[in-house]
């Protein structure tokens, strides 16, 4: 199965994506967390994509282009992928349905997780992660093990100012992503992200249970 996981920032795209690999057996393919990785490692890549992180920009097609395609030709990854954090805008959106095309794959649902921008803020500043596992926590919604509290940290683009630049980025870049998918006639569903995590979950796998049973 290949899904996509659109929201704006801080919706809960990475902490639903993640459980959702746990549980359908295929993995998280996060952008973010790849540029991060690249960041941590200060490639030359990492080093360039720094610069728009830190401004909460997105980081140039071409550079996303390349990552993603490499990421879908490892094993892990041959059947399937829960998109997370892309595609950002049309071009990516296009590309990545060539992509799938060549794997003979489409995409198989689109789940766009709605959360109001208030609370969005209130998240990204709260929020969390462990860098030895990924995992994402927050302060007071979701904390983490007591064994694993002194390492945590904060990203650097969770700042007030920059989650607000980043959310604007999103409402004039990716949102226009719901209409596309609707369009193209992929099962989109709309769920309610201010909702605790494990409610959000149910009715994800519910909709995707629903949308596999009415495959032919
Ligand atoms: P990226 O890492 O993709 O960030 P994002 O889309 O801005 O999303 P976030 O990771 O901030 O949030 P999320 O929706 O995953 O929420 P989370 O689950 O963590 O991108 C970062 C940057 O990289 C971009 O600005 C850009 O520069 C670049 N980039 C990445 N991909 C790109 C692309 N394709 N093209 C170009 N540039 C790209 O949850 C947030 C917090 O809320 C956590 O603390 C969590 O514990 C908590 N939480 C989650 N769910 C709930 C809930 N139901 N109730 C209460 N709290 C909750």
């Amino acid at each position: 199965m290949d899904l996509i996981l659109l929201g704006a920032p801080g919706a809960g795209k990475g902490t639903q994506g993640a459980l959702l690999a746990e549980r359908l057996g295929i993995p998280k393919t996060a952008t973010g967390d790849m540029l991060r990785d690249a960041v941590r490692q200060g490639t030359p890549l990492g080093r360039e994509a720094k610069r728009y992180m830190d401004a909460g920009e997105l980081v140039p097609d071409e550079v996303i282009l390349g990552m993603v395609r490499e990421r879908l030709s490892q094993p892990d990854a041959a059947a399937g992928a829960i998109f997370d954090g892309y595609p950002r805008n049309a071009a990516q959106a296009e590309s990545l349905g060539r992509m799938l095309a060549e794997l003979g794959r489409s995409i198989d649902a689109v789940v766009s997780i709605d959360v109001a921008e208030e609370a969005i803020v209130q998240r990204m500043t709260g929020r969390r992660t462990d860098p030895e596992t990924g995992r994402v926590y927050h302060v007071v919604h979701n904390p983490a093990p007591a064994e694993v509290q002194g390492r945590l940290v904060q990203r650097d683009d969770d700042r007030e100012e920059t989650v607000r630049h980043r959310l604007e980025v999103y409402r004039t870049t990716t949102e226009p992503l719901v209409a596309y998918y609707r369009a193209s006639g992929v099962p989109l569903h709309t769920v309610d992200g201010d909702r605790p995590i494990e409610q959000v979950q149910g009715e994800i796998l519910e909709l995707l249970g629903n949308d596999a049973s009415a495959r032919p």
